[in-house]
């Protein structure tokens, strides 16, 4: 079967210091992955380990400098460098901060309604689906003419989930979408998205430095490893694991206690990072 999205081969960098600089920071190597129809594939790896260069390039944001990004078969960008507005609409993204990611401007209505006017839609018809579009996230559509920036970090995720689904796309980029959430946010939000998998049957590129968010989230596992995701078999299970895995589960789960103690309260804060909720529900 062909894949959704695949990577073959692919080289990227950055340059450093500066416009005229020739000194270039390579972030990927030899970087292939695959994602299949609906499949839910998670990408770990540290911070800076090249995950949202990796990101950019799937939705032909950036060119790769050299290697091939084919979705459904077909090379992602043309000759000239453009994505073909039909596969635009597939593959679409959410970020980590939906602050950063929306107009603080726009109504939550005008957020979710941006990728659907190019379809011209009469307005009540309009209103109709970004309405069902919320209820799918579980907004209420009174909410719709609120300015998105009133809405709290959750309820603007939700809002930034429905403007990702409005397309109807067949591979949704999530690209530490949950990080910055409060954990109890995090844990409906992941909930929503196993749900809105599948009923819609989207396909998910889930990238994270975070491990315990792909616990039962995930049908597979890729670890960036030395510029290149390798793929695990089971991320939390026995035997030999990539270095960069070691350490990403080293940070969550807690070395062995030197004395009694009480476990429970050292187990919930050893190693991991302090969470700044952006606002509570
Ligand atoms: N636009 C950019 N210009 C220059 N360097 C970049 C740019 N984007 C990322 N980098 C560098 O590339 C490396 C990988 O970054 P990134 O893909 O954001 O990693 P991750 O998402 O895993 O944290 C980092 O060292 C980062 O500083
Ligand atoms: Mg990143």
């Amino acid at each position: 079967m062909t894949p959704l999205l695949e990577l073959r081969g692919v080289h990227h960098g950055y340059r450093q210091g500066g416009l005229f600089s020739r000194r270039r920071q390579p972030v990927l190597e030899e970087a292939g992955l695959t994602i299949g129809p609906g499949e839910c594939v998670a990408l770990l790896g540290p911070t800076g380990s090249g995950k949202s260069t990796l990101g950019r390039l799937m939705l032909g944001l950036e060119a790769p400098e050299a290697g091939r990004i084919l979705f459904e078969g077909q090379p992602l960008r043309d000759a000239r460098g453009r994505v073909a507005p039909a596969t635009r609409r597939a593959i679409q993204a959410v970020f980590q901060d939906p602050f950063g990611a929306t107009s603080p401007r726009l109504s939550a209505f005008a957020v979710v309604a941006e990728p659907l006017l190019a379809e011209r839609l009469p307005a009540a018809e309009l209103r109709a689906r970004v309405a069902g579009l919320m209820l799918r996230v579980g907004l209420e559509p009174g909410l719709m003419d609120r300015l998105a920036h009133r809405l709290s970090g959750g309820q603007l995720q939700r809002l930034c989930i429905a403007r990702a689904l409005a397309p109807g796309p067949r591979l949704v980029l999530l690209d530490e979408a949950v990080n910055s959430l409060d954990l109890e946010t995090q844990g409906r939000i992941l909930a929503l998205l196993a749900d809105l998998r599948r009923q819609a049957g989207v396909a998910y590129l889930f990238i994270t430095h975070d491990l315990r968010l792909v616990r039962g989230f995930a049908d597979r596992c890729y670890v960036m490893q030395e510029r290149r995701p390798v793929e695990v078999a089971d991320p939390f299970g026995p035997g030999p694991q990539p270095p960069a895995l070691a350490a990403l589960r080293a940070a969550i789960l807690p070395a062995r206690p030197r004395s009694r103690g009480p476990l429970a309260h050292e187990t919930l804060t050893t190693g991991a990072a302090p969470r700044q909720p952006i606002q509570q529900f």
